[in-house]
């Protein structure tokens, strides 16, 4: 199964700083034996799509996919501010971060709410990138299993057999942002739980990409990338330096 290495730019970019970024990507990425995809503000979907169209056009190097950060759980009607799967769709866009720990906190996000966005995406061919994670109370409480897999279970509940179409993205909200990475054992025991848990919903759970987030960068994505368990990355800081992100591109083979 090839990787996938996912930025998330969260809230930050401008016209300007978007085309000389994807540019610069698109410059360094040759032939990237992983899939690449970015997840950028609402915003800007049209202007990546252009961006990223123009560019398959010269049929040179491999493609960048392209992400939404969030996705209504409806699909159409009095719901101000929400973009449908259906508007996500029409923009091109791949990929769907659903779930993300900053609107589950900042936003009041549920695991149902969440379960039911990733249902909405599927319905329209875009791929939910479910975000999973404990934060540090968690962690130091042990609960790091259960809320991991509470999380899931909901997505698992209400996508069923199309379990196999979504990513699962684990991000321990105590490493996001913060630099303080997830050691790599400590990412696989969390992966390979996960993994268990889709293998009680299906026998294809291999088929399941589940990418690690937190604090990944130039530095240590190899080892990280190196984890039986660990299919890819979700990148939000070094996902905004060319640099760093081709060179996180370059260890996940
Ligand atoms: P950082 O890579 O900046 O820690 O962010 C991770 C993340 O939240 C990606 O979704």
């Amino acid at each position: 199964m090839k990787k996938l290495i996912a930025g998330n730019w969260k809230m930050n970019g401008s016209l300007a700083s978007n085309e000389a970024l994807l540019k610069a990507v698109q410059a360094g990425l040759g032939a990237a034996v992983c899939e690449v995809a970015v997840c950028v503000p609402a915003v800007y979907l049209a202007q990546v799509q252009g961006l990223l169209a123009a560019h398959a056009l010269l049929g040179s190097g491999s493609q960048v996919s392209l992400g939404a950060q969030d996705v209504s759980a409806q699909e159409q009607g009095a719901f101000t501010g929400e973009m449908s799967a259906a508007m996500l769709r029409e923009f091109g866009v791949r990929y769907a971060l659903v779930g993300h720990s900053e609107r589950r906190q900042y936003c009041g996000e549920t695991d149902a709410g969440v379960a039911a966005k990733a249902k909405a995406a599927l319905a329209q061919g875009i791929t939910p990138i479910v975000c999973v994670g404990e934060s540090l109370t968690e962690r130091e409480a042990g609960l790091t299993a259960d809320v991991v897999k509470r999380q899931l279970a909901a997505v698992v509940h209400e996508c069923g057999h199309c379990i196999t179409e979504i990513v699962v993205a684990y991000e321990p909200v105590w490493a996001i942002g913060t630099g303080k990475t997830a050691t790599p054992e400590q990412a696989q025991e969390v992966h390979a739980l996960l993994r268990a848990q889709l293998h009680a919903a299906t026998t294809h759970e291999r088929r399941v990409k589940i990418l690690y987030g937190g604090s990944m960068n130039a530095a240590n994505a190899a080892q990280l990338l190196a984890q039986p368990d660990i299919d890819g990355g979700l990148i939000g800081g070094a996902s905004l330096k060319a640099q760093d992100f081709l060179t996180i591109i370059a260890a996940a083979h």
